[in-house]
């Protein structure tokens, strides 16, 4: 039977890589996903026993959304009409592409930049201009600049996953103020670095913000992403774009709780930050690795020729870590997340008698 279109599009799409999600080991110290370990378990089963009571599962979540958005305006002090909601920031990044961006949109961003961004660009057949890392592991500024008159949308996530690096903020202010299309800066990771651009939003009808509660609350699993944005930009996400009930009724409740609870994450963002410290120390300590500082919970390295060695091996004694091979110029490199004290020293003393 002659292929028609529909049958050759799913083979161009089964063509492109798509998004590769970690493998799954059991009973494993996995530090391979920036996920936050650092929080107990028991904290968030207490948090979720509590939502029980206010669930009513055979409804809609019907004004769900705009509760947690309240929620997260009260956290980042801005106004919740600027204030969109996702299932994940994972699928904000989508929506925004799949709704305004074309294969005639041209995006600039960073090599390496999130990878469920480049494989939505992918996806989307978006052309992207990619700006290198140097030797330092840092983005230039003029290279970005430089390119920006022939870019339609600039996505850069502050602090970058992998590599951990944060532009000073003068130069971030700088870069965002000067570009005319799209602005997407992704703060993920925002709560573990030194600052944020969110007010930046209030006076730049351009710029959207995304954030998430995976990172430092800890809340992956419950696929919560929201941005900050214009008012007139939020309303035509939310009320156009986005689906009716984005987040389900227990990652509202959830979501709603850990947030009033903010201070307790501030203390836990605090330890991360010392721990990927020490981690960061240790490693050096050892001299055979080129380590890069973090503005994230995590830390990239170059094991160089030794990174395959390592990480298999590590596996082996049942800590997972994430091999992600050249990175900018450095062959080799390894990103480990920071977790709790304990975890993190398992990790820094499997690798010591690894080189021993
Ligand atoms: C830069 C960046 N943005 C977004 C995400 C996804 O966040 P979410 O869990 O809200 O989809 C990640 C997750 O690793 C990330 O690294």
């Amino acid at each position: 039977m002659k292929k028609g279109w529909f049958e050759k599009k799913i083979e161009n799409i089964s063509k492109l890589g798509g998004y590769k999600k970690p493998d799954k080991y059991s009973n494993a110290i996995k530090l391979d996903s920036n996920e936050n370990y650092a929080i107990d378990i028991s904290f968030f089963q207490d948090l979720v026993n509590q939502t029980r009571e206010k669930m009513d599962v055979r409804e809609y979540p019907l004004g769900g959304t705009e509760r947690i958005v309240a929620a997260l305006a009260d956290y980042i002090k801005m106004p919740k009409e600027m204030i969109g909601v996702g299932n994940g920031s994972d699928q904000i990044i989508d929506l925004v592409l799949g709704n305004l961006a074309s294969k005639e949109t041209r995006i600039l961003t960073s090599e390496p930049t999130f990878g469920f961004f480049e494989e939505r660009c992918k996806l989307y057949a978006i052309p992207t201009t990619k700006i290198q890392f140097d030797d330092q592991m840092s983005l230039r500024l003029e290279d970005f600049v430089a390119n920006s008159k022939k870019a339609d949308i600039l996505y850069l996530d502050s602090p970058n996953n992998p590599t951990g690096f944060q532009f000073p903020r003068k130069h971030l202010e700088k870069l965002v103020q000067s570009f005319n299309g799209l602005v997407i800066i992704d703060e993920a990771y925002v709560e573990f670095a030194d600052y944020t651009i969110v007010d930046s939003t209030k006076k730049m009808n351009n710029l959207m913000v995304l954030r998430t509660l995976s990172k430092s609350f800890g809340l992956a699993g419950l696929r919560i992403g929201y941005f900050v944005a214009n008012k007139k930009t939020v309303d035509a996400f939310s009320r156009v774009i986005q689906y009716p009930y984005p987040l389900n009724t227990v990652a509202i409740e959830a979501g709603i709780l850990a947030l009033k609870k903010s201070k307790y994450f501030t203390d836990v963002v605090d330890l991360v930050k010392r721990e990927r410290l020490r981690i960061i120390e240790k490693l050096r300590e050892m001299k055979v690795f080129k380590v890069f500082d973090s503005k994230a919970n995590f830390v990239l390295f170059s094991a160089d020729g030794a990174s395959k060695r390592i990480h298999k091996a590590l596996i082996e004694q049942g800590i997972v870590i994430k091999n992600l091979g050249k990175v900018g110029k450095y062959d080799g490199c390894l990103r480990v997340t920071v977790g709790t004290h304990e975890m993190n020293s398992k990790f820094l003393t499997a690798i010591r008698d690894l080189l021993n």
